[in-house]
């Protein structure tokens, strides 16, 4: 039972039940396991409500029914009680079970939490998509941090992850970056002048001539001209754009070492599909899905679906994004095998991907269910929109910069003896920046303020870091006692039925961390993790103020609370890691 988590033991033990009362052909799907406020017990399950609507039964009668069978089948005695109430059962762990977890965690450490679920199936994460000569803000932040959590969480659970940027690098807006290019050289200006900040430099061009064309939109056919070009293969346009690229690729590369995420494995441009759209064309014209236009654009007709028209080919022969898309999907399906394909984008762009999805169904692909958008409610400044182009931004590095000047300051002020204090800093900025993101549910709408996004109190990165970090404090002090505290040592000496309440309820905790981890890789929700690292950090620091720990003088009590410590700050640790969220032992 011990390689398995409570929640499959439980699930076990409810087909087993199920089957013997000959129930089991009653059932849509599989029996909902949920967990209830912890005063009710650890699990819950509705499965007697819904067998009662099926056979017209009285629902406290069938849950009664089938707790005597679930009692019957527990031979393990993981549960010290399952009660019906109403149509629902409650269950709750046994101390002995618990204690064997806490054992589990010891033993396994790093890898407590981690699954074989994946069965090494693949999954591409699409993230941190930046755009080429423009410096990433705020608003990319969240696609990274989202995205690298997503990362770090499908391969504890056994996928083969693929990661790829998808870097916006093709598009009408390198025609107009082109143009101000050129009219900054013919006006006197020089390269060499822009090498210094390339990104920041080509922006400041780029934004000045959007200013000029929204004065004088016949300036915007200049652009266009200058991408048709690039995409005929002038020699010129080709060079100076592969110089944009290469400038923003080493900047992308830059900030994700700054942000502490994990490599890419793939930065496969918009550009990179150049070359495969005509096949793609080819294919959804031969499968019948292709119309022209009234001016010469053609589409596909989505309307029957309530999703308008998607245009592949703009009326001047120019591709559309949309039609990269379909490349990059029919191109990664081939080439990774995909079981599941994921974009971390907000969702302004959520049309794009149903219009997306929809098209490559019709064409075939199982689209609407290999692939999926994880949508991010969109982040705002309190003045309104992010815009690089009317220059309400915060770049990333300001963010940072500035995240870290706040930490240290903390740092100064409250542990002035700490080495590394530099180090230490850069480690909290960071757990403040990310877990402000990913604490919020994905899909909602955030107002950016500093105060909130570099707070390190309450529900904040951190606060969970200072907690692990406090509790490896406790283990030094352990380890240095008279006799030194081993990890090791066993825990069988106390009697089960003596764990205090704050006891059983960090216990409790534990046992769900592997559950969250698999919840957070189905769902797609990093906030999950979050908000069960916070409780368990609430539950340990209730723990903490009413058990003595190292001054505890009843020795199997102190290897108790002792093991306790250790395996919290492990799951924390676990859990930090997931986040993409470094845990210091000391600051
Ligand atoms: N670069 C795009 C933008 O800034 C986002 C790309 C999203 N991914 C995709 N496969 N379409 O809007």
């Amino acid at each position: 039972m011990q390689s398995e988590t409570a929640k499959i033991y439980l699930q076990h033990l409810l087909a087993e039940s199920l089957s013997e009362l000959k129930l089991t052909s009653l059932l849509d799907s599989d029996p909902q396991i949920s967990v209830p406020d912890p005063k009710h017990g650890d699990f819950s399950t509705n499965v007697g409500l819904v067998l009662a609507k099926k056979l017209k039964e009285n629902p406290a009668q069938v849950a009664e029914k089938l707790v005597a069978a679930l009692k019957k089948y527990d031979t393990q005695g993981v549960f010290e009680e399952i009660t019906p109430t109403g149509g629902f059962i409650n269950f709750k762990l046994g101390a002995g079970f618990l204690v064997r977890n806490l054992a589990k965690i010891l033993e396994q450490g790093e890898l407590f939490g981690a699954s074989i679920s994946g069965g090494g199936r693949s999954v591409v994460v699409e993230y941190f998509q930046n755009n080429v000569a423009k410096p990433p803000h705020v608003g990319h932040l969240r696609s990274a941090v989202i995205g690298d959590c997503l990362l770090r969480v499908l391969k504890a659970q056994g996928y083969k992850t693929v990661s790829d940027t998808h870097i916006g690098d093709w598009g009408v807006q390198f025609g107009i970056l082109l143009f101000a290019y050129k009219e900054y050289v013919k006006a006197g200006g020089k390269k060499e002048l822009l090498e210094a900040d390339p990104i920041n430099e080509l922006n400041k061009l780029y934004v000045a001539m959007s200013a000029r064309i929204e004065a004088e939109p016949a300036l915007r056919e200049k652009g266009k001209e200058e991408f048709v070009k690039l995409e005929k293969g002038d020699t010129e346009n080709r060079e100076l754009w592969q110089w944009f690229v290469k400038v923003s690729l080493e900047d992308f590369e830059r900030y994700r070492k700054l942000l502490q995420i994990l490599p890419f494995d793939h930065n496969l441009g918009e550009s990179f599909y150049e070359d495969k759209m005509p096949a793609v064309l080819e294919e959804l014209k031969n499968k019948g899905l292709v119309q022209s236009g009234e001016t010469g654009e053609q589409y596909v007709d989505l309307e029957s679906f309530g999703l308008g028209r998607c245009i592949l080919v703009k009326s001047d022969g120019g591709t559309t994004y949309h039609m990269r898309d379909f490349a990059t999907y029919i191109y990664r399906r081939k080439e990774f095998e995909f079981y599941k394909n994921i974009y971390v984008v907000d969702n302004r762009q959520s049309h794009h991907f149903r219009q997306l999805f929809k098209v490559l169904e019709l064409a075939g692909y199982p689209a609407g269910t290999d692939s999926a958008h994880v949508d991010l409610g969109f982040m705002s400044l309190p003045e309104g929109a992010i815009s690089t182009r009317k220059g309400t931004t915060i770049s990333l590095q300001n963010l940072i910069d500035e995240a870290q000047s706040r930490a240290l300051a903390i740092i100064q002020e409250k542990n002035p003896e700490l080495n590394n204090q530099q180090a230490v800093a850069k480690e909290v900025a960071l757990a403040a920046i990310k877990y402000f993101d990913l604490s919020h549910n994905r899909k909602t709408e955030i107002v950016f303020t500093w105060d909130k996004a570099l707070s390190f109190e309450g529900n904040t990165g951190p606060y969970l870091q200072y907690t692990h970090a406090r509790i490896h404090g406790i283990l030094r002090k352990a380890h240095q006692a008279d006799p030194p505290w081993h990890p090791e040592q066993p825990l069988s000496g106390r009697a089960e039925a003596k764990i205090s309440a704050p006891e059983r309820a960090l216990l409790g905790k534990l046992v769900l961390f592997p559950e969250v981890v698999a919840q957070v890789a189905e769902e797609y929700l990093p906030n999950l993790l979050c908000n069960y690292l916070f409780e368990l950090s609430q539950a340990y620091n209730q723990f903490y103020e009413v058990s003595p720990v190292v001054q505890e003088p009843d020795l199997d009590t102190r290897h108790l609370r002792l093991a306790i410590c250790q395996a919290t700050a492990q799951v924390i640790s676990n859990g930090l890691y997931l986040l993409g969220i470094t845990a210091p032992e000391e600051m």
